[in-house]
Formats: structure tokens, C-alpha cells, sequence
């Protein structure tokens, strides 16, 4: 530790906010196009603003080369300032300098030598912006703060055969020709915005079409771009778009504000999305998708993305942050958004409970543990050095939660009021997530969230996951049931005390026989205010099996003593699909801990009562395919290494496959039945009922195939090759190969080979062939040296942010078992991919850098070599801010 260097980093409070000293009313920016070197041209109509003392201007800047700055149309004198353009003569400066004033700055970028993808930069010869969070200052020198609204007009011109297509936010005014074979376009975006919500588009693109009317009679057209050859691609992405549009008209009456709504795919971007004012430009994972070359949780994951950018255009667009630590405000609430969107595109409630089982697993894998390391923030930060490392499943996943509860608590009718009243009082407004609160507290001022506003919004300032301990007691003679719940939530980075959270408690009582218990509907929800609070149940004739927390209604962990035989009658009756699922999950979660707690060698951890259990999961006839999927996957090693205090990764990785190995013996007739059962779909279609049935295909093949490894079978590894060569869609394809790879027989080689010559010129099928091997399960080490050699293929490249996390990401992040070695191998081969990746791209660093973030829960010898390869890269002398916060961090 002693090796850390302090950088240059300043600190960001949320405390330290103030309003901006002036207002930007108008922008106009003309841009000639060049990678080598781009000319941007920016006028702005700037006013002083009254409320803030006098002061110099400062704009935002950062890799810009500055040729002209004229004030009122003359020269004036400037000087810089750390990045910054300080104007420090105007004439607002003076007395009564209240008049507005205009401001012509003339720079130029190389958007060709942008590695960062931030600001403007080329991918496949086409242009892209991306300016969330701090990109525009990229582009010209700005006051780059959400609560800067203008409205916007852009000229974009460039060369006609390179870049025929032009784009940008808004309407299209003007096109033409310009000498010397350039042309140009003019758009102008009828709505004020932030400049994160800029963006444009220059290149070789087609677009699939769609007119659409809207229910107050206005046509809209929409339009997915994408490069010529992947027209074939976008089906799906325009469905979703379209049901998009319709579903945020019928649930909240927000309907399309545009003419005209875009969404341009590239390959080349740093995150999934991004929400620009009328040209959503995505990663094209999350656009292109047919049955040959995408999965079903592609498709589901488009749906979800496309839903999530669109449903943006309200809630971030119309009413945006008032500073970044309000980021929550519109990404929690849209994570919401598009997960109900999900949810009430399903055809059947089973599969509604299925996506929120999803979504809850992820909050639990990926957020859980950033709540309980050394990154952990509350849902609205206190401070941060660089924004874009909050960008994090807890502002997102567990913003979404927060938005979740208040649901909850005010009801979906009263929390379509409270939207409402919220964009009564906010429209074109930068805020805060008081707002939001406020806003739907006052407009259900007799729900539980108004009279407790206060104490609910300690969800937004505390970090940490609570844990919520309950107790059950029975009184046979009074015939009454007590249960007694007590939270408790440890302290994280810079909050030592807690106060108590309002815990939202949905709940049910079964008896004996799993019969659910009349209850009435206020006790049905909890709503748990006190570090302890009770309830008492009377008129009960047998101890109850209390099922709590349903449809996981609060971000906790729930700590519940049951026992087995409760578990099991949760398993097989709880009428919440989601509790069953937990029940299960708790079941394999005991035998896992007590077999990782057990000396010696893992030996069959297995119990029959489990394994009769899953059996009967398996073979039960009213469950559907995908619930039985999730119910018979276990949890995941990172989910389980979050619940012991020191975690040998090897350990978990070997116990988990053992458990995996006993149930595909034990239940090796089941699997064939399942698989027999539900491998045949007919057409593809990606909706949830017949993906399900593909997926726990897939699972019993997976089984199957690992069974066969043990008892040196040949059928099923030879069927799944079979399947791999004859199957019909991407899904099938895909996961008849993972059964090959996971089980490590001969014949995934072939497969893999075939594989890779069928996808070759499908970049993005071939992330899941890179993903697939650096994610397989370790035998003897041997995954290292597999992804040293993947980076070695010539498809790789560590520059383009999706192979980058195909491969690497693949590995540090999602490969725990063949991660961390006891020659610490992994952590080296870590430290040498952050270091290396930051020199030209720090956020994608930043992500790879928190790989290690729960390194103080290792057993030794991994907490060593893990602090050891952490200390190395934070001994780096030139480390982007982003890099440096996160490993400084880890390591503070
Ligand atoms: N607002 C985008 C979304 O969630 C994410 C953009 C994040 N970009 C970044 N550079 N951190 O839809
Ligand atoms: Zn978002």
C-alpha cells in the first residue's frame, strides 16, 4: 500500500453543488467531417445567470485544438485553466451585464485517434458520438452539465460517397450538395436538452423503416440504421421499438415527442446504449438479432435495451439530472421501467414471475456484492472522482428497486399518478430525486410513502444491503403467531451507522399441507419502519411455514431459520413463483455451505430429499419449462462465495460442480425425458413460453452431456454434436455446443472449429465463441493458457469493447473457478489487461479493474496476490482517474 501514488484526481461533492453562473439558450454547430481532423464550428446565445454572484465564464474542454474564440462577433481575450476556456472580459462582467451575448468558438478533434469511444470518434469508417457523461466537452468547449439546457441546431457536412448518410437530434430541415463532392444536412431538435443528449451520425448506413400513428392521430417515423448487410438483423429491434412507443402511451400516457425516432447501431461502444434526444445509437449487441445468429436472451436483452433507450425519452430527456449524482433518478427509474415493459409484454403471469426471478438474480450477483465491497455507494452518491465509474448495478438495479418499493407502497395506480404529477411539475426541468419522491408522495398523500417519505428516502443516502431477520413463534394454546423481524445493515466506505430502512415485507402463511392462510389484504404487506418491529397473527390452528419477503419486495437480504421440511413445502406449494424459487435455491445454497465447511474432499453433497425434490420440480406437470430451469440451476459460485466470510474460490468452484455432477447422475432419466420433452419448438419465435422450453432443453442436454463425461457414455456428447450441426437457430446451436465445451469432451474441439468457419464475418457470434472458452470450467488450469491464445487469434482485438469483454472480461469477471489461482497467474495476467487496456480506453479499464473488488474475503493465498496485483497497478504512474478510483479504493 505503502507503493500508492496520489494522482492529480480531484474530488466531486454532491454537497458542493451550485447552480451554473451562466445559461446557454441556443447552440448552433457546424461540423466538417473528417476523421484526420474535424472542424467544429459553434455559435451559442449565452445570458449571465441573475441568481448566481458575477463571475468569469468557464467551459469545458478536453482534447480540443482551439483556433478562434469571438465574443458579440470580436476577438476577445481568453486564457485556460486545467482544460478549462475561461473568459474572464465580457461584458456581463460589467455593470448590468445581464444582456444575452453570443459566443462563436471555432476547434477542431481527430475523432480517427479517439480511442476513449467518448466524444466523437470513427468505428467501421462511420461516425458516432457518445457524450454521456462528460463526452461533449470532447467536441467543442461547453458548460458540460446536465442542468444546461439549449435547444440545439446542427449542421453536419462531409464528403457525399464516405458519409451518405447524415444525422443528428431532431428534425432534418435542409440537405443538399457542396462543392468538391461534399453535401450536407441540417437538424434542428424542437426540444431544449442537456449536451450528454447530443449526438450525430455520419456514414454508410441503410435503415429498416417503420411509420407508425400514435393514439392521438400523429404519424411518426422510425427508423433502425445499421451497416448494409445487416438489414436482415433488425426485425426484431423494430418490433420492440414499436411496442415500446405503444406500451409507454398505454401504461403512462407518455406518448412519442418526435416526428421522427432513430436508433443507429455500432460496434465499437463502451456500454450497451445511450438515450440521445431522438437518435438512440446502441451497441450492436442490443439491435441485431435473427434466429441464425442470436440466442434468446439476445433477444430478450433487445427488447429490454430498446424499451430502456426509448422509455429514456421522458424519463431522463423531458425531465433530466440536475447534476450526475442524480443519475439514479433517471436510470433507476427507467431500469423500472423497461423491467415492468418486460414483464407486461408476457402473455402468461408464469412468465412474469420468470423475469423478475432474472432480474432479482442479477441484483443479487452483481450488486449485492458491490454493496458489500470497497466501491459501495449509496443509490444517490455522496462524491465521486470520475462519474463514469457510477455508473453501477446499484445506481441502476438497485435504483430500479427503489423505484420498485415506492410502487409498492402507493400501489400501480397510484404510481401512474405520481409519474404524472411528476411531469405536471418537471417537464423540461433538470431535478433531483426528491423530485421524483415528492412527487408521487404528494400525489398519494394517504399511502404508507407519504406519511413515511423521510425514513424511505435513506434508500437513496445510505449504501449497504440490509439484512432483515425473521423469527417465527408459535403459540398452540392461543392459537397465535408472532413473527419478529429485526434489520440490520453493516457499515460501508464512509458510513459507519445506519439508521433503519423502510422495508416493504410482502408475505403469506402455509400450513402443514402448503394450503395458503386467509389473510387479510393490509396483512398480506409489512411495512417495516424499526430496527424491530413485530406481528402478530391470531386465529392460526397449526404452526404456519411463513413466506416472506414475496416477489422479493425489498432489497434485502432475508435471514429465516427454516427448516428443511419448510423448504420443501415452499418448493412444492408457494403460491409466489417467485418464494418457490427461492425455497430451492436456499435448499442447494445449505448443502453447498455445509459442503465447503466440510473437511476433507468433496464427496456427494447431495442429500435424497434434495434430489427428490428437484426431481419433482423437474417432472411436474403445471410448472412451465423456464421455471423449472431456474429452479434446477444452482447458485451461482459468486452468490455463494457472498455468503461465507472467507472464500476460497477453488473450494466453491468444486463444490458447486460436484453438486452439478451428482444431479446429472441422480437425475439422469429426468434429463432425458426433459430434453426428449421440450427440444422441439417448431418455428422460432422468441417469445418467453417456447425460449423457456429451449432453455431447459438446453439445460438437460448440458446435464446429459456431463453425465456422459463421468460414465464415458458416448450417445449423449454424439447427440449433442448432432444437435450443434442440425439445429435451427441460434439458441439450440449455442448451447448444444456449451454441453460440448462444459463437459470438456473431445468433440467440442470439432465444434468449435465448425463454429468459428460458419460465423467468421459475425462479430457478434463471435464474441460467444471467444466468450464460451474463456468462460469454461478450469480443468487442471488449463483456461489461462486458453486465453492467452484467444487474444492471440487474429479476430481478436482488444480495442473494440465487445471482444475486449468476450475474452477478457470473460475470464477475470465470469470465470471464477479458473480466475483465481494459487500461483496467482490470473491476477498478473489481471493487472497487465488493466494497465494495458487504459492507455486507450480508461472506462473500459475501470470496468475490468473492479474484477477484484471483494479481494479482502479471499482465503489465502489469493488475498495476497490479489492486494499484490492490485498494488502494482495503482503503483502506475500514468493511470486514468478512473482507473486510479477504483483501485485506490480497493485498496484504502
Ligand atoms: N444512459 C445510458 C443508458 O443507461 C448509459 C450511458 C453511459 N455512458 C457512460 N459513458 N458512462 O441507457
Ligand atoms: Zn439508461
Amino acid at each position: 500500500m505503502s507503493s500508492l501514488r496520489e494522482g492529480p484526481t480531484t474530488v466531486v461533492r454532491r454537497e458542493d453543488y451550485a447552480p451554473p453562473a451562466y445559461w446557454i439558450d441556443t447552440v448552433e454547430l457546424t461540423f466538417d467531417l473528417d476523421p484526420a481532423k474535424t472542424r467544429v464550428l459553434n455559435r451559442m446565445a449565452l445570458r449571465r445567470n441573475p441568481a448566481v454572484p458575477a463571475q468569469p465564464l468557464r467551459l469545458d474542454g478536453e482534447e480540443l485544438n482551439l483556433a478562434r474564440v469571438l465574443v458579440n462577433g470580436a476577438g476577445c481575450s481568453f486564457k485556460m485553466d486545467g482544460g478549462q476556456l475561461v473568459l474572464d472580459n465580457l461584458p456581463s462582467l460589467e455593470e448590468h451585464g445581464d444582456a444575452p451575448f453570443t459566443l462563436e468558438i471555432f476547434t477542431t478533434c481527430a475523432p480517427e485517434k479517439n480511442s476513449q469511444l467518448m466524444g466523437l470518434y470513427v468505428s467501421q469508417g462511420t461516425f458516432f458520438t457518445q457524450c454521456e457523461a462528460e463526452g461533449f466537452r470532447r467536441i467543442t468547449y461547453f458548460l458540460d452539465r446536465p442542468d444546461v439546457m439549449a435547444s440545439y441546431t446542427v449542421t453536419l457536412r462531409a464528403d457525399k460517397q464516405r458519409y451518405p448518410v447524415l444525422l443528428s437530434n431532431g428534425n432534418l430541415v435542409e440537405s443538399g450538395e457542396l462543392a468538391d463532392g461534399r453535401h450536407f444536412a441540417k437538424w434542428v431538435d424542437p426540444h431544449r436538452k442537456p449536451c450528454y443528449l447530443f449526438a450525430l451520425v455520419a456514414g454508410q448506413l441503410v435503415a429498416r423503416e417503420q411509420r407508425i400513428v400514435s393514439r392521438g392521430g400523429q404519424e411518426h417515423l422510425l427508423q433502425v440504421y445499421v451497416r448494409p448487410g445487416d438489414m436482415d438483423k433488425t426485425e426484431h429491434a423494430m418490433n420492440s421499438l414499436m411496442a415500446s412507443v405503444a406500451w409507454d402511451e398505454a401504461r403512462f400516457g407518455l406518448p412519442l415527442d418526435l416526428e421522427r425516432f432513430m436508433i443507429v447501431a455500432t460496434s465499437d461502444f463502451n456500454m450497451g446504449a445511450m438515450e440521445n434526444k431522438g437518435l438512440n445509437i446502441f451497441n450492436t449487441k442490443y439491435v441485431l438479432a435473427n434466429s441464425a445468429t442470436a440466442t434468446d436472451t439476445d433477444f430478450a436483452n433487445i427488447e429490454s435495451v430498446v424499451g430502456h433507450e426509448y422509455f429514456h425519452n421522458w424519463t431522463g430527456n423531458r425531465v433530466t439530472c440536475r447534476d450526475w449524482f442524480q443519475l439514479s433518478l433517471k436510470e433507476g427509474l427507467t431500469v423500472f421501467r423497461d423491467q415492468e415493459f418486460s414483464m407486461d409484454l408476457c402473455a402468461e403471469a408464469s412468465a412474469r414471475a420468470v423475469k423478475r426471478i432474472e432480474d432479482v438474480r442479477v441484483l443479487r450477483t452483481a450488486q449485492f456484492p458491490e454493496d458489500a465491497g470497497p466501491m459501495a455507494h449509496p443509490v444517490r452518491p455522496d462524491s465521486y472522482v470520475e462519474i463514469n465509474n457510477f455508473y453501477t448495478v446499484t445506481v441502476y438495479e438497485k435504483g430500479a428497486e427503489v423505484v420498485r418499493m415506492m410502487q409498492t407502497l402507493v400501489g400501480r395506480e397510484g404510481f401512474a399518478r405520481g409519474m404524472k404529477l411528476y411531469f405536471e411539475r418537471h417537464d423540461g426541468q433538470a431535478v433531483t430525486c426528491d423530485h421524483f419522491a415528492q412527487a408521487l408522495a404528494d400525489a398519494n398523500p394517504d399511502s404508507a410513502l407519504a406519511r413515511l417519505l423521510e425514513p424511505f428516502k435513506r434508500w437513496y443516502s445510505q449504501a449497504g444491503t440490509p439484512r432483515v431477520r425473521a423469527e417465527g413463534h408459535y403459540d398452540a394454546a392461543a392459537r397465535r403467531y408472532t413473527l419478529s423481524l429485526t434489520q440490520r445493515c453493516a457499515p460501508t466506505p464512509g458510513q459507519a451507522l445506519k439508521q433503519p430502512f423502510v422495508i416493504p415485507v410482502a408475505l403469506g402463511l402455509l400450513d402443514a399441507e402448503g394450503r395458503e392462510l386467509p389473510l387479510a389484504p393490509e396483512q398480506r404487506l409489512f411495512v417495516l419502519t424499526e430496527v424491530s418491529q413485530s406481528l402478530v397473527f391470531d386465529g392460526v390452528d397449526s404452526e404456519p411455514v411463513p413466506s416472506l419477503l414475496r416477489g422479493f419486495s425489498a432489497p434485502v437480504v432475508l435471514e429465516c431459520d427454516y427448516s428443511d421440511e419448510q423448504l420443501l413445502i415452499l418448493l412444492a406449494n408457494d403460491s409466489d413463483p417467485f418464494n418457490r424459487w427461492e425455497a430451492g435455491q436456499r435448499l442447494a445454497l445449505r448443502r453447498a455451505l455445509a459442503a465447503i465447511a466440510a473437511p476433507g474432499a468433496v464427496d456427494a453433497p447431495l442429500d435424497a430429499a434434495f434430489i427428490e425434490a428437484m426431481r419433482a420440480v423437474l417432472r411436474h406437470e403445471r410448472l412451465d419449462a423456464a421455471f423449472k430451469e431456474l429452479a434446477l440451476t444452482l447458485p451461482s459460485e459468486t452468490y455463494i462465495a457472498e455468503q461465507l466470510e472467507v472464500v476460497d474460490p477453488q473450494r466453491v468452484h468444486a463444490v458447486r460442480e460436484a453438486m452439478r455432477e451428482q444431479l446429472a447422475t441422480a437425475l439422469q432419466a429426468d434429463w432425458v425425458w426433459a430434453y426428449e420433452a421440450h427440444k422441439d419448438n417448431g418455428a422460432y419465435r422468441p417469445d418467453p413460453l417456447s425460449a423457456g422450453r429451449r432453455a431447459l432443453a438446453g439445460l438437460a442436454l448440458a446435464m446429459l452431456c456431463l453425465q456422459a463425461r463421468r460414465s464415458g457414455d458416448a450417445v449423449w456428447p454424439g447427440k449433442a454434436y448432432q444437435r450443434f450441426k442440425d439445429a435451427g437457430n441460434m439458441t439450440d446451436r449455442f448451447n448444444a455446443l456449451s454441453a460440448l465445451v462444459v463437459a470438456d469432451h473431445p468433440l467440442a474441439r470439432e465444434a468449435l472449429t465448425r463454429f468459428h468457419a460458419m460465423f467468421r464475418d459475425e462479430a457478434l457470434v463471435l464474441d460467444k465463441w471467444f466468450a464460451l472458452q474463456a468462460g469454461a470450467p478450469d480443468r487442471g488450469g488449463n483456461v489461462l493458457p486458453a486465453v492467452k491464445q484467444l487474444m492471440a487469434h487474429r479476430d481478436f482485438n482488444p480495442r473494440n469493447p465487445n471482444r475486449a469483454r468476450s475474452v477478457i472480461f470473460s475470464y477475470c469477471n465470469a470465470n471464477p473457478g479458473a480466475f483465481h489461482r494459487a500461483d496467482a497467474a490470473g491476477y498478473v495476467f489481471w493487472s497487465e489487461r488493466v494497465i494495458e487496456i487504459d492507455r486507450f480506453n480508461p472506462q473500459v479499464a475501470a470496468r475490468l479493474a473492479r474484477a477484484l473488488d471483494r479481494w479482502r474475503k479471499l482465503a489465502e493465498p489469493y488475498r495476497g496476490a490479489a492486494r499484490e496485483a492490485i498494488a502494482r497497478v495503482a503503483a502506475q504512474t500514468e493511470l486514468s482517474n478512473d482507473v486510479r478510483e477504483v483501485v485506490t479504493r480497493a485498496l484504502s
